[in-house]
């Protein structure tokens, strides 16, 4: 009996101070507005966007507080949002526009402006879709890029399954840097349609997104377009060594020696797989 009565007796207290501490939030309530205008804006860098907003209407009350925003982005489709919290009134990312992009942006007063508790708005949204003209099928496939030694990128792709023989593509591109996108001046052709391309040098083009987007024309129909985000030093294909020397000192010892690739890669970046046989059917790795 004692335990049930100590039960009912917190049970009690509990629900005093909940009643209270709903009660005193209640009155302190601090509302905030969203911000205004949010809208996703294209610039035409083929998956850079901006995010931009404009404050909240009726800031005055909060003269001396620190506005935060706090903004939440994904691709459609991906599970994960991405959570920035900025004083700006923008933010600016890459995205993937094979597929929409949706995004969030609340009002945040931090606490000293509040008296402790944390005010933040209702959501403002906003979704992006680029248009997705032509079906599927015209979209080219295996995209395959190779930054060939750190020095010469070039792309090369096969023609959508369903695209006319008179379909023809082109590839742009653009990172943080050029003004605009470019189209590929040096194509790689096969009967007349392009099917790669090779890049001029590209100058601080490394350790940043770069984007390209395949696209399209034919008189039949409208082409997919194709996008596509990588990074170049992810996609280095090293030279194999310059030389190779092997002498057979005897047959219990093979000496092997080779130098560094010529050009830009620095030669502690390297390292070597040698594979060896005796007798073309086992091979030692
Ligand atoms: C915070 O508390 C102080 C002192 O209690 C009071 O003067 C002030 O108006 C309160 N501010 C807000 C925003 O409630
Ligand atoms: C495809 O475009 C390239 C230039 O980008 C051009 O040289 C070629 O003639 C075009 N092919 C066809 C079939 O239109
Ligand atoms: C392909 O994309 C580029 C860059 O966005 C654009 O300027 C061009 O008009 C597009 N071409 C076609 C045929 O849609
Ligand atoms: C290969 O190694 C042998 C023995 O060290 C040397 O005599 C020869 O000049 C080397 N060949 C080349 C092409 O470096």
């Amino acid at each position: 009996m004692a335990f049930i009565c100590l039960d009912i007796r917190c049970l009690f207290i509990f629900l005093i101070c909940t009643e209270f501490s709903y009660t005193f939030s209640s009155n302190t309530e601090i509302k905030v507005n969203p911000p205004r205008d949010f809208v996703i804006v294209d610039p035409g860098y083929l998956g850079y966007l901006y995010l931009q907003w404009q404050p909240p209407l009726a800031l005055e009350n909060f003269k001396e507080c620190t506005i935060e925003y706090e903004l939440q982005y994904r691709n459609i489709n991906s599970e994960r949002w991405k959570t920035i919290i900025t004083k700006n009134l923008y933010y600016k990312d890459g995205f993937d526009l094979n597929q929409g992009i949706e995004a969030k942006v609340h009002t945040l007063l931090s606490r000293q402006c509040t008296n402790g508790s944390e005010a933040q708005s209702s959501w403002s949204e906003a979704t992006y879709w680029t248009s997705e003209q032509g079906s599927l099928e015209t979209k080219i496939q295996d995209m395959d890029c190779v930054y060939y030694n750190w020095q010469y990128l070039a792309c090369s792709w096969k023609p959508g399954m369903g695209a006319q023989f008179d379909t023809n593509y082109t590839l742009f591109y653009w990172y943080e840097g050029l003004e605009h996108a470019l189209q590929c001046v040096d194509y790689i052709k096969s009967n007349g349609i392009n099917i790669g391309c090779r890049f001029p040098s590209l100058e601080s083009a490394d350790y940043k997104d770069f984007f390209v987007c395949v696209n399209g024309s034919s008189e039949s129909k409208p082409i997919r377009s194709s996008y596509f985000i990588f990074q170049l030093q992810n996609i280095v294909k090293p030279l194999p060594p310059d030389y190779l020397n092997l002498t057979v000192k005897n047959i219990f010892e093979i000496n092997l020696k080779w130098s560094t690739p010529k050009g830009p890669i620095p030669a502690i970046c390297f390292i070597y797989e040698i594979v060896l046989t005796g007798d073309d059917t086992s091979w030692m790795v």
